[in-house]
Order: structure tokens, then C-alpha cells, then sequence
């Protein structure tokens, strides 16, 4: 509409007189930036969720803000222990890689029937397309954790019936002759699930935890290949991403590992397959057994079966880890992808059916405390590009979850293992550094900021901290045993999120080995060390090319003095190291890579002549290109210029740090 009437408003045919219509432009221009600013930026209300536009292009990055800026450090990151390196949302090089694909599209024809609240449902659409649907349930039985068998077919089963299994093959036939055919997944009815009481005294936070993973999405992948998803969570959910989430190793299980049982693989017994004395990973301590003892319904699934984290080189699990356990239904339903369109169960994409899935347990479990944690391979791990086509689909989920209220009471954690690992992206430095930050993002309930203000006000914190899988596995026993917001005692690797955690937290301290670890490293240059002479220049050469059209008044300026020069490398182990060996669920890697810095920082201190000017200064130094860049975002003086600069004050106030006036000498 607004679209419309400003098209019309500057069509010259419209019979208006020009100011009369750059007069309706501006006042529209000023309602609309009233409207803007005087909408809530924190919460929308309920009952209007937040519809951002359809395919809109990638929000703006945010400006730098510290006082000290650089062009290859995030803000804030210059004063800590680990500074991050300031990655481009779009990089050059990795913008060569980026494809926007569509939306997955499934059969047109909607699925029949559906588990809908625990109840086996014919649909009124299909009822009245087709005459006297008759349906038999085959259950989806467990044998192991790598193979399922159905059980005995539930003839004829009528409908609004409850369901006594999660997982289903659905076969029905209509008096038109249509047949239907497909997999269905939903939540049971288990009196004994639901009459669970905790175990344990529970002195936690009393919220459900909804756990949302993607494989292979670092944090700037997500946000160009899931605008729509991060857009809702961070605009509309007030969601948090912590800035600082570095990996611990290499592949899906050196992430989730810690996350679920708070230790690395090497540090548990042997359970790879093909190894001596190895056993399955059932008796590890996993955070869901923790959770069951406190009374909540626990949930764990992926879609990929065959990739599965704890199967893939590991043993599995002999018993059924968590109340609702999703790999038997990915186990039944992958020999027959065939049978559908391409990612599509029927007329639902499978990343949304196991989302469906996680959902259900809120319309089952209303009055219960709930835990889950969904992790989705399907769409990343060969090509981040694919994540596009569930944009929409993830996003409609967060909005469900969000409007269906089943957000109110639940932390919402949206996180990746590691960035992308096998595409061409990996192979230049921003693609290293980003496979070592990969996503996470945390969501509070309204209430939540109003009754534990210090926990959220760490969290925003700790946005700029370091932190890991461990942190994150600390932070899960924070939600069922609380035990405060004071500063976090580093000495331990992993420390909760909801505690403040010091500036000086480094790899060191957190034991992130050398090659996963993001922080950059700065290293002493000696004032005289010759490699400073073109940087030096490029300063000063900026500075008096700054004051050149006042060279009648403003002195040319000297290097007085280096007080000190640092550079900022990406250490050198990240580059060096390359890729593993065993095809991603895998534990080590190998060291040998010979990808180059692409751009090196020096930060120089210095004095000027005359008039004794202190600067802080950061040149990047493109290295490809063999290029010196100066911003004047880059340049602080950090002493007082006073009056020296009195004879361009009110000419060019911006000159007022560089000019030293030509009559006080
Ligand atoms: C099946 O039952 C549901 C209510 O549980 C109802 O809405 C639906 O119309 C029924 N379908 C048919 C085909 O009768
Ligand atoms: C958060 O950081 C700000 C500035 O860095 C600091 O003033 C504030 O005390 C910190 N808050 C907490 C809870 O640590
Ligand atoms: C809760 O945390 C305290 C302090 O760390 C610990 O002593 C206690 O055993 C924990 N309780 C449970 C149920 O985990
Ligand atoms: C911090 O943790 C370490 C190791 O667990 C412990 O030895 C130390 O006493 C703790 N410090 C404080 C102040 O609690
Ligand atoms: C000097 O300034 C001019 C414009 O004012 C610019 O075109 C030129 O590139 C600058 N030279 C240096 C070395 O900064
Ligand atoms: C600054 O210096 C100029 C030249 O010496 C003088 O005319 C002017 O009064 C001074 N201004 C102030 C505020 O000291």
C-alpha cells in the first residue's frame, strides 16, 4: 500500500504541484519514523505476532562501538583475553560460495491423517475428498539402536483413537480406490511418563528447556542463510547469541559431547566401534538422566540416522536414553526417501516433522516440566547453501511455539557444533575461523527478566566472553539446581552462562586446544623492527593528507616517537590445521595445512611533531594485495589538543586532532 501511494506520489503524471508532494513525502517520511521508534523494540504483544517481510534481504551488521575500533576485531574485543576476530557477514570469499535456494515444496495433496495431541486423526480435508477412509498403524518397534521392525499392523484404526506408540507406518485405502501411504511420528500416552515425580529435592529455575541444533552452521552462516529465523529470534523473541562460542574439537560429537555429559569423548570409557573393551555409551552421565530426576519429560533426537552422533563411529545405546527418542523414526523412515519428493515426508518437509515431533510434547505434557533437544543434520552438513530452503519452514516453527504460548515457561536454546566443514568455504581464513564459532543463541520468558534480571544482564555479558559446550552443559545444571549469578570461578572449564564471566577468560582457562581456539594474538613489534616502516608512513602520510587543504595553517606532521607496536595474527595453529580423517564424526585432525593470513593488524602508538599529539592507531595490512588501509574509524589521539588546533576549529572541527597550528610554532 505505502509502496503504492509514494509510487504515485512521484509519478509526474499525478496532477499535484511538486512541494505540495515533497510536503505529503516528508510527514509521511516523519509518521513512519515516529511509528518506528515508538514501537517496542523489546516485546510485541501476543496476540499480533511479529510477520517479518518475505524474503528480505540480510540486515545490516552492526556498527563497531568500542572507543579503541579495528577493522578485524569485534567490538568490544580489544581489552579482553580473547580478542575475536571481526568477521564479515559477507566476506568476498565466502560470498562466492553463497547460493539462496527456495523454500522445500512437498506433495500438494496434505497428508491424510496426523498424531495431532496424541490421537490418530483422519483429516476433514481428506474425508471429503475421499469416501470411507479405512487406515491400518504399523508400529515402529525398536530392536536396536540401528535397526526398528514393525510391529503388528492396528487394523482398521478408527479415528480419535489415542496412540500407545511415538512412530508409525500409516497405510489406508478409500472407496475412490485413492491409497495413502506414509510415516508418522507424535507423541504417545504413557501413564507412567506422566505420573513421574522428581527424585530429587529440585532447587532450579522451573523452566522447560527447549533445545533447537543445526550440524555445520557457524554463527555468521546462520545468519545469512536463516534470515528469517534469526530475524524472529533476536527482533521478536529478544533472543541472545553469544558472540564468543568456540568450538572444543573437531566434529559434531567433540560439541555435543560436552554439552549432553559435560566431558570430552577421550575422558569417557572406549565406546568407538572396532575397539578393544569398547561398550555402548548408555552409562555415561547424561544430562537427561539429571533432568529425569527432577521430574521432566525428556526428549533427544536427530534426523539423520545413519550420521547419528553417538552411532556413527560409537557403539550407540542398547536401552532407550530419553522418554521420546526420534532416531527410530529417522532409522524407519530413511531406506524410503525414495518414496517422496526430495526432503519431504508426504506433504510435510522432514526438517519440519521433527520439529512437529518436539512440539507435540507440549499438547501431552501440559502440566509437566519438559526437556528436549532436537539436532538436524539433513539441511547443513554437506552444503550450508541448502539451509535456505528451511528458512521459512524453522521460522514458522519458532512462531508457533511462540503464539501456541509454549515459550512462556521455557529456555530456548538455538545452537550449532561447529561451522562449515567440507565446502570450499573452509578452505580460506574466514572460513576457518568462522568453523570454530558456530551458532548459539539463548531465549528467556518475559518473566524470567523480571525475576532474575542478573541472570540475563551475565548472559548479555558473557556475549563477549569466551565460551564453550562446557559452558553450556554447567549452565543445563543451573536450570535444575541453582546456585547463583556471582562471578564465575574460571578455574573450572566450564562455567555457567548465568554467572558473570571475568575478561580474562582465554583458551587456557576454558581448554580449548590452540587450533580450535578463535582468539586472535597479539605479539610485541619492536619500534625499530623495519617491517613498521610502511605502516608508520601510512599513518602519517593520512594524517597531513587529512590537513592538506589547510596547509597555510596546520603544520605537517612527524613521527616524533613509536611508543609501541603490536600485531594481531589469527594464531597460527588454526591455519594450519586441516581437516580430519574420518569423514566428520571424527576425533582428531591433521596439522598440515598451508592456508595463508589474508590480513595482519598492527596497532601503533605513537607521538607526533609538532605539538606532541598521542595517537592509537590500527592498519590493516591487506597482505594479497600488499595494501596498508587506514580508516578514521581506526584512529583515536588519546592526549588533549587544547587550542593548538584553534585555526581550524571552526573551519573543520574534524581536523582539530591532527592540525597543529602554524602560528604556534
Ligand atoms: C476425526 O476426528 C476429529 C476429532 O478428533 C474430527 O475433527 C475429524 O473430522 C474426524 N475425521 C473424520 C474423517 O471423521
Ligand atoms: C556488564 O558489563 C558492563 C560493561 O562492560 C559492566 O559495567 C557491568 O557491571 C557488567 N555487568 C555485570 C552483571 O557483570
Ligand atoms: C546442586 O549443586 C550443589 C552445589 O554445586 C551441589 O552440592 C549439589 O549436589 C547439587 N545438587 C544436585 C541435585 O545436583
Ligand atoms: C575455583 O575453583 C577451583 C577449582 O575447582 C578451586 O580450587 C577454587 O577454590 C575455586 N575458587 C573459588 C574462589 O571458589
Ligand atoms: C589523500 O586525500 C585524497 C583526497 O583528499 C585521496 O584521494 C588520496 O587517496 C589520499 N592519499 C592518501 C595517501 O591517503
Ligand atoms: C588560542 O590561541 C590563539 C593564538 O595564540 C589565541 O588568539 C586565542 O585567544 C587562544 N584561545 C584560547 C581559548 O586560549
Amino acid at each position: 500500500m505505502t509502496k503504492r501511494y509514494i509510487t504515485l506520489l512521484l509519478s509526474p503524471r499525478t496532477p499535484i504541484a511538486l512541494l505540495t508532494r515533497l510536503l505529503i513525502l516528508a510527514g509521511g517520511a516523519i509518521i513512519i519514523y515516529l511509528f518506528i521508534s515508538a514501537s517496542p523494540k523489546s516485546f510485541v504483544s501476543r496476540s499480533e505476532p511479529y510477520i517479518p517481510p518475505p524474503n528480505r534481504d540480510f540486515p545490516v551488521d552492526k556498527p563497531v562501538v568500542n572507543p579503541f575500533k579495528s577493522p578485524i576485531l569485534a567490538p568490544g574485543a580489544a581489552k579482553s583475553s580473547c580478542p575475536f576476530p571481526r568477521l564479515e557477514l559477507y566476506d568476498k570469499e565466502i560470498m562466492k560460495f553463497y547460493i539462496k535456494h527456495n523454500r522445500v515444496t512437498c506433495a500438494v495433496e496434505e497428508n491424510w491423517v496426523s498424531l495431532h495431541r496424541g490421537v490418530f486423526t483422519i483429516t476433514e480435508a481428506a474425508a471429503t475428498k475421499h469416501k470411507n477412509i479405512r487406515c491400518d498403524l504399523f508400529p515402529v518397534l525398536k530392536e536396536s539402536d540401528f535397526k526398528v521392525v514393525e510391529g503388528e499392523p492396528l487394523k482398521d484404526f478408527k479415528n480419535g483413537t489415542r496412540i500407545t506408540h511415538d512412530f508409525f507406518r500409516v497405510a489406508c485405502t478409500a472407496d475412490d480406490g485413492a491409497k495413502y501411504h506414509n510415516w508418522h511420528a507424535g507423541i504417545r500416552h504413557d501413564e507412567d511418563i506422566l505420573k513421574r515425580k522428581a527424585s530429587v529435592k529440585v532447587k532450579g529455575l522451573d523452566v522447560d528447556v527447549i533445545m533447537i541444533g543445526l550440524d555445520s552452521t557457524s554463527r555468521l552462516a546462520w545468519q545469512r542463510h536463516l534470515p528469517l529465523t534469526r530475524d524472529y529470534f533476536v527482533n521478536v523473541l529478544n533472543g541472545i547469541e553469544m558472540e564468543g562460542y568456540n568450538i572444543l574439537g573437531d566434529g559434531t560429537p567433540a560439541a555435543i559431547m560436552p554439552i549432553l555429559i559435560g566431558k570430552r569423548e577421550e575422558e569417557l570409557h572406549e565406546a568407538r566401534r572396532g575397539y578393544p573393551g569398547a561398550k555402548s555409551v548408555d552409562d555415561f552421565p547424561w544430562i537427561w538422566k539429571e533432568f529425569k530426576q527432577a521430574g521432566y519429560v525428556t526428549a533427544w533426537g536427530e534426523d539423520d540416522a545413519h550420521l547419528g552422533t553417538f552411532q556413527y563411529r560409537l557403539l550407540g545405546f542398547n536401552d532407550q536414553p530419553t522418554d521420546h527418542y526420534y532416531r527410530y523414526f529417522s532409522l524407519a523412515i530413511e531406506p524410503h526417501y525414495g518414496d517422496f519428493q526430495q526432503y519431504c515426508m508426504g506433504s510435510r518437509p522432514r526438517h519440519a516433522v521433527i520439529q512437529d515431533y518436539m512440539r507435540e510434547l507440549f499438547f501431552l505434557y501440559p502440566k509437566k516440566r519438559k526437556w528436549s533437544f532436537t539436532f538436524q543434520s539433513e539441511l547443513s552438513h554437506q552444503d550450508n547453501n541448502k539451509l535456505s530452503q528451511m528458512d521459512d519452514d524453522f521460522y514458522e516453527h519458532l512462531k508457533r511455539l511462540h503464539v501456541e504460548k509454549h515459550l512462556d515457561n521455557a529456555i530456548l536454546i538455538m545452537l550449532a557444533d561447529h561451522g562449515a566443514r567440507f565446502s570450499k568455504v573452509r578452505a580460506t581464513a574466514q572460513g576457518k575461523q568462522e568453523e570454530r564459532m558456530p551458532y548459539f543463541g539463548i531465549r528467556f520468558p518475559e518473566w524470567f527478566h523480571k525475576k532474575y534480571p542478573q541472570i540475563v544482564q551475565n548472559v548479555r555479558n558473557n556475549t563477549k566472553r569466551l565460551t564453550t559446550p562446557f559452558d553450556v552443559h554447567e549452565t543445563l545444571h543451573e536450570i535444575i539446581n541453582f546456585t547463583g549469578t556471582e562471578k564465575a570461578n574460571i578455574s573450572n572449564r566450564g562455567v555457567s552462562l548465568f554467572k558473570a564471566i571475568p575478561e580474562e577468560r582465554n583458551c587456557d582457562w576454558a581448554q580449548v586446544d590452540p587450533h580450535w581456539c578463535s582468539c586472535m594474538e597479539w605479539s610485541e613489534v619492536n619500534a625499530d623492527d623495519p617491517v613498521l616502516k610502511p605502516v608508520v608512513e601510512t599513518i602519517i602520510t593520512t594524517f597531513n593528507n587529512y590537513t592538506e587543504p589547510y596547509r597555510s595553517e596546520c603544520a605537517v606532521l612527524k613521527v616524533k616517537n613509536i611508543k609501541s607496536a603490536n600485531v594481531l595474527k589469527i594464531n597460527e595453529a588454526v591455519l594450519k590445521f586441516k581437516d580430519t580423517s574420518d569423514g566428520g564424526r571424527g576425533r582428531f585432525g591433521k596439522m598440515d595445512d598451508t592456508t595463508q593470513h589474508s590480513k595482519l593488524l598492527y596497532q601503533v602508538n605513537l607521538i607526533t611533531d609538532p605539538g606532541d599529539g598521542l595517537f592509537e592507531t590500527t592498519v590493516t595490512h591487506h597482505l594479497k594485495e600488499n595494501k596498508m588501509e587506514l580508516n578514521k574509524k581506526d584512529i583515536s589521539r588519546t592526549n588533549k589538543y587544547g587550542n593548538a588546533s584553534h585555526c581550524v576549529e571552526m573551519k573543520d572541527s574534524f581536523l582539530r586532532p591532527y592540525c597543529y597550528c602554524k602560528d604556534l610554532l
